[in-house]
């Protein structure tokens, strides 16, 4: 039933997933990344910080701060990352937690990074526990103890390094250990972009793709893009594609609706994968509150993904409660679910 009423929305699309797909890391998506502080559209705060602290770091000849990213995927952390190592006119080295398998691989990265150099590890709370030991004295001292062979042929071996910088980012702040998270001399935590911002970010990049767009196009795709710029920059290339051969190319309001709903993107912004999530809630559990796990059983989904693609949005526009006892639906979901089932007869 919930299936039928919503049919003319797709499902499975990945399009409004802010997770980062094969697509993403297209010569013409990677254009888009603002390479300095001064393009880098909202998140004015960060922005802020993050200029004084170059700044600082420069006047003194020193290293940066390490710096921890925190927030949902699709805002805009890896390019802060680069950002940083423009700003600081310094290489950049690029892993993720789970790629640094074991101490080895660390020490290997570590020892090949110039002074001053940027480390950029992704995902870092999925670092795994031996490596994670290991980054602490790195971070703190720019040393590391290694540990060769077992037993009684045990021996140790400190490895002197130069000075580097650590930018971690991470979707779920929470499964950082404390001790490196305190190693960490800037934490901060991106927030979704308001739509004034996100007009601003479908501009750029539209005339970055030389894309014709007018600004009630603009505004149409910025509020359907999830809060986030990476569905922006995908969004745009869908729609370019559906004016120019269902249209003269230029990229209106109507342009971006018809365009959307084939996507199976709502006037929310909402995927089918968000709207799967909020039904089962109010179907199968009452409008909750319910765990996270029973939501995931349900839905045949991954609890990571719930949590770290889906949730942060709906709680963001207050759809979803997150209380002592598990998920509530609100009055907002179930008036949005309502609407679009009327529009289905
Ligand atoms: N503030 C911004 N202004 C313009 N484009 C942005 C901004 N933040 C992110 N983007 C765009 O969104 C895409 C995703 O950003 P990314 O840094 O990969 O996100 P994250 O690492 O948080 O998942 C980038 O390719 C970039 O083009
Ligand atoms: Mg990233």
């Amino acid at each position: 039933m919930a299936e039928t009423t919503l049919k003319h929305f797709k499902t499975g699309s990945d399009i409004l997933s802010g997770e980062c797909l094969p697509s993403d890391k297209s010569p013409e998506i990677l254009s888009l990344r603002p390479e300095q502080l001064y393009e880098y559209v909202g998140q004015r705060e960060i922005i802020e910080t993050l200029k004084i602290a170059v700044e600082a770091a420069q006047m003194r000849e020193e290293t940066l701060d390490h710096v921890l990213f925190h927030g949902p995927p699709g805002l805009g952390k890896t390019t802060l990352a680069h950002i940083i190592a423009n700003e600081m006119r310094k290489n950049i080295t690029v892993t993720s937690g789970p790629a640094i398998e074991k101490g080895g691989d660390l020490l290997g990265i570590l020892t090949h990074l110039g002074e001053g150099d940027i480390l950029f590890i992704d995902e870092i709370h999925r670092t795994p526990k031996a490596v994670e030991e290991l980054l602490y004295s790195a971070m703190e001292d720019f040393a590391v103890d290694f540990i060769f062979d077992k037993g009684v042929h045990a021996r140790s071996h400190r490895y002197r390094l130069k000075t580097f910088s650590l930018v971690g980012a991470t979707t779920r702040v929470g499964l950082l250990s404390s001790p490196l998270r305190d190693r960490f001399g800037i934490f901060r935590s991106l927030d979704f972009y308001n739509d004034d911002d996100l007009v601003k970010i479908t501009t750029r990049s539209a005339k970055l793709l030389s894309v014709r767009i007018d600004s009630e196009g603009a505004r149409e795709l910025a509020i359907r893009s999830r809060g986030t710029p990476r569905i922006v920059n995908r969004l745009l290339k869908r729609v370019r594609d559906y004016a120019q051969v269902k249209s003269d190319g230029v990229i209106t309001r109507d342009v971006v609706r018809a365009a959307l709903s084939l996507e199976g993107v709502d006037e929310q912004g909402l995927t089918s994968l968000d709207r799967r999530y909020l039904k089962t809630i109010i179907d199968y559990y009452a409008g909750g509150p319910v765990g996270i796990e029973a939501i995931s059983a349900t839905l045949q989904e991954e609890t990571d993904t719930l949590v770290d693609v889906v949730e942060p949005y709906l709680l963001k526009i207050g759809f979803v409660m997150r209380t002592s006892t598990g998920r509530k639906t609100t009055e907002a979901a179930r008036k949005h679910l309502a609407v679009l089932e009327a529009e289905c007869v």
